[in-house]
């Protein structure tokens, strides 16, 4: 045990391996982890269990988050997924040295549940509650799998609720360097896929349909830097992204295109189903709209399980859904490569929701390559929200000194 907060504790320091439970509930994820800290410089952090129960099914029929219902399903939710955390990490309340849960930003309504709940939990275990901030969550999900990177580090956050580049110089201290302007990169990717019918969340469906359309097919604005911006190097801002334009062009693109071009009845909405029904089939879900089902206008699967498009309708779905995408990443990593320059940066991390995306994924390590730069990038189920990463962020802020006391609120819009 570090940090002498349990002296029943002290006397087996060498062997016991500090226990923080991590809850995370600011959006439409209810989540629960326990993380252990262990004696290995190369790994500090061992994940011991990690539960995460989604909300997608209540939302996507909504077609987003509707926070009412979010709030609800957390406190439905919360008991369940804390018990199985502990369980599944084969521990009890009275294992654990500490409990860390995101403080903000998020829905309040979405946030007080795990804040009440972590609250509760640690009054009564008479615990150490950490208060943590769900963005140093998604930093901390870098060094949680990988372990330390190589510092100074530039490091992109992309969810559904944040863009956001930070320096960071030493482990736990984050700078802010830019972030978005308006839209976050998820929220577009969201926004587009709702407009062309494809469901939601947008992010996974579109990182489906894209590689089946021709990225160069039409040319999208990702962000319209001012004249200023570009020539001020160095100047407040010059770092910022801008996702609200792209999202039009897309809009303006469908209109011409007229009917049948996205919306629910739309060729969107059928390749949409078919991307779907092509990753279940590669997971080997059964049950389902099976990819091997004739679709007309269609040819054998491609490479990567969908069928290539052939109807102009789902050909100029897949050629738009391909050129979003390629403008977003080329914007994010723009950014993110000329900020690793500007701070002398000896790695690059990208972690958050978006993190996901697999053109991203492969760019972002190309271009590291290029550069000479290690790319570092969480595994896909620390990508999107999860509670090991809250955990994580706790134990950097536990040996910090930071403690909450019962007065702990929520802050919607909590700074880093
Ligand atoms: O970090 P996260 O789980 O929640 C927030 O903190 O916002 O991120 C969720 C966002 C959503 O906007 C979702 O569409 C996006 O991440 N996302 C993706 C992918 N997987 C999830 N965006 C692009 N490609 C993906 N594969
Ligand atoms: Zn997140």
């Amino acid at each position: 045990m570090r940090g002498g907060i349990a002296p029943a504790r002290t006397s087996i320091a060498a062997v016991s391996p500090m226990l923080m439970l991590g809850i995370e509930s600011s959006c439409d994820e209810t989540a629960a982890a326990v993380v252990a800290e262990v004696d290995d410089p190369a790994r500090p952090w061992q994940i011991r269990s990690s539960i995460v129960a989604s909300q997608v099914e209540i939302h996507r029929e909504w077609g987003g988050v509707v926070p009412e219902l979010a709030s609800r399903q957390h406190i439905r939710d919360i008991c369940g997924v804390v018990e199985r955390a502990l369980g599944d990490a084969s521990v009890t309340l009275r294992d654990l040295d500490a409990i860390a849960v995101t403080q903000g930003p998020g829905l309040v309504g979405s946030l007080l549940v795990g804040l009440s709940f972590a609250k509760s939990l640690a009054a009564s275990a008479s615990l150490p509650l950490v208060p943590v901030h769900h963005l140093a969550g998604h930093i901390e999900s870098l060094f949680l799998h990988h372990g330390p990177l190589p510092l100074p580090a530039a490091v992109l956050v992309v969810s559904g609720g944040h863009t956001s580049l930070f320096e960071v110089r030493e482990p736990g201290v984050y700078r802010l360097l830019g972030r978005t302007r308006d839209d976050a990169a998820g929220e577009a990717y969201d926004k587009v896929a709702k407009l062309l019918g494809l469901g939601y969340p947008g992010g996974p469906i579109i990182d489906r349909i894209a590689p089946e359309g021709d990225d160069r097919a039409f040319d999208l604005p990702a962000a319209r830097m001012t004249h200023r911006d570009r020539n001020a190097p160095g100047e407040p801002g010059r770092l910022d992204f801008s996702f609200s334009g792209i999202k039009t062009a897309v809009l303006r693109h469908v209109r011409a295109q007229g009917p049948g071009a996205g919306g629910q009845e739309g060729h969107g909405a059928a390749l949409a189903l078919r991307a779907t029904a092509a990753e279940e089939a590669r997971r080997g879900t059964e049950g389902t709209v099976g990819a091997q089902h004739a679709v007309p206008g269609t040819e054998p699967p491609s490479p990567c399980g969908l069928r290539r498009v052939r109807e102009p309708q789902a050909r100029f779905v897949a050629d738009l859904c391909a050129s979003f995408q390629r403008s977003v990443v080329e914007a994010l990593l723009d950014r993110t490569f000329e900020a690793a320059a500007l701070i002398g940066a000896r790695s690059i991390g990208i972690a958050g929701g978006v993190s996901a995306n697999s053109r991203l994924r492969a760019d972002a390590t190309a271009r590291g390559r290029r550069a000479g730069l290690p790319v570092f990038l969480p595994p896909l189920n620390l990508s999107t929200d999860n509670a090991a990463m809250i955990a994580a962020a706790g134990l950097r802020r536990y040996h910090q000194g930071v403690r909450a006391g019962l007065d702990l609120n929520a802050d919607a819009s909590l700074r880093l």
